[in-house]
């Protein structure tokens, strides 16, 4: 357990989650990692904390550099309880320290905490404060991921300390990017975007317009890997996320009873990768919802198809439509699809929500019972006229 250096008299102080799996509804197959950082200078500044079940390790990390009670800023970047779920624990320990954050930092922190009276230094964005040799610069990025979210910015060693924005849940002994196989950070990192992110694409991309100007090395986020070789890699990537671009791609995602809607999704995937577009086949009952979003964010055609029962969809489809509802993906092109019995309302209720998504709507395609060759050859036809026109 002890600190890794990042540059001179800075050291990653965190814990890694080996057992995690699910972080509230998000599948972690990889764990994840809550990253601390320790600056030794006159003023001895924490950034950020763990989860209160690792707060132990996290202290004997520090224990390696300081005397916990030595430090003497604690930077809150982020009052969600994965990061700052610590703090009342090394506040006994820190006892003359005080904790910096934005202003909706320091509400969030006194609402989970109820302890007012922690020193807190409230700071706005642009504000710098002097570490002794090193000065560490505020940058407030607001619903990247709650309202209190801000990035700190080591301006001597152009080390952006950014806390979710470019994380990803990976537990991992490698701390930098290029001792990994970037294809795998790169991989989880647009899963965090997509899951944790996404809805705030417009705010992203004002924080990127924010860090833009500045010269960086390193980008310390809270979860994960630290990027220095990839940098502009990672900040590409998350342009492009922030702007909702997406590739010629499709998701054929559905949920099945007795096969037919299946075989209606094996029809709409022939009749796209016909015209060209790639497309993934996402059974709903072998996908985690979270993989699943991942995909969403790069693909232009999100077609979602369910069997009527009850009336409705299955839940599993609900359940999808929901949360991709919520996270908001833009300039998407949606295409709802099913069997059904008799009522056959589920393929209605799919196609309002996706239009509710706010996306294009291709023609509903609904069959009922079990769809035969003829049936589906036509629907295979008239979906080939309508793709071309969109690629
Ligand atoms: Fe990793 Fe929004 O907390």
């Amino acid at each position: 357990m002890k600190p890794i250096k990042l540059k001179e008299n800075i050291y990653w102080v965190g814990e890694i989650d080996w057992d995690l799996r699910n972080f509230h509804g998000y599948s972690t197959q990889r764990g994840s990692t809550y990253n601390a950082y320790l600056i030794l200078d006159e003023k001895i500044t924490l950034i950020d904390t763990v989860r209160p079940y690792l707060y132990e390790k996290m202290m004997k990390r520090i224990s390696h550099l300081t005397a916990p009670s030595n430090i003497h800023y604690i930077i809150s970047n982020h009052v969600e309880m994965d990061h700052s779920g610590s703090l009342p624990h090394l506040m006994e320990a820190a006892k003359n320290a005080t904790i910096v954050t934005s202003p909706n930092g320091q509400k969030g922190l006194i609402a989970h905490y109820k302890n007012k009276d922690w020193n807190f230094r409230v700071v706005k964005s642009d504000e710098t404060i002097s570490l002794g040799n090193k000065n560490i610069k505020f940058i407030l990025t607001p619903m990247v991921h709650w309202p209190d979210n801000m990035m700190s910015y080591l301006v001597e060693d152009n080390i952006l300390f950014s806390n979710d924005a470019f994380g990803q849940h990976i537990a991992s002994s490698e701390r930098f990017d290029d001792e990994c196989f970037q294809g795998v950070v790169v991989e989880e990192a647009k899963k965090y975007y997509a899951n944790i992110v996404l809805p705030y694409s417009s705010l992203v991309q004002k924080a990127m317009d924010l860090i833009s100007p500045l010269p960086i090395d390193m980008i310390a986020p809270s979860h994960g890997i630290i990027w220095r070789s990839y940098v502009n890699a990672i900040t590409d990537e998350y342009r492009k996320w922030a702007a909702n671009r997406t590739e010629k791609t499709g998701l054929i995602i559905y949920d099945t009873m007795w096969g037919s809607t299946e075989k209606i999704a094996h029809t709409i995937q022939e009749a796209f990768e016909s015209r060209g577009v790639c497309t993934k086949m996402l059974n709903l009952r072998k996908n985690h919802i979270s993989d699943i979003i991942a995909d969403v964010l790069t693909a232009r055609f999100i077609c979602v198809g369910s069997p009527t029962l009850n009336s409705n969809m299955l839940p599993t489809v609900s359940g999808l439509l929901t949360y991709l509802k919520g996270l908001s993906p833009k300039n998407r092109v949606g295409l709802a699809f099913g069997s059904y019995g008799w009522g056959g309302q589920a393929a209605g209720h799919v196609e309002n929500l996706l239009k509710e998504c706010g996306f294009e709507i291709m023609e509903t395609i609904k069959i009922q019972y079990v769809p035969d060759e003829i049936i589906l050859q036509e629907v295979s036809d008239r979906l080939k006229k309508e793709i071309a026109k969109y690629v």
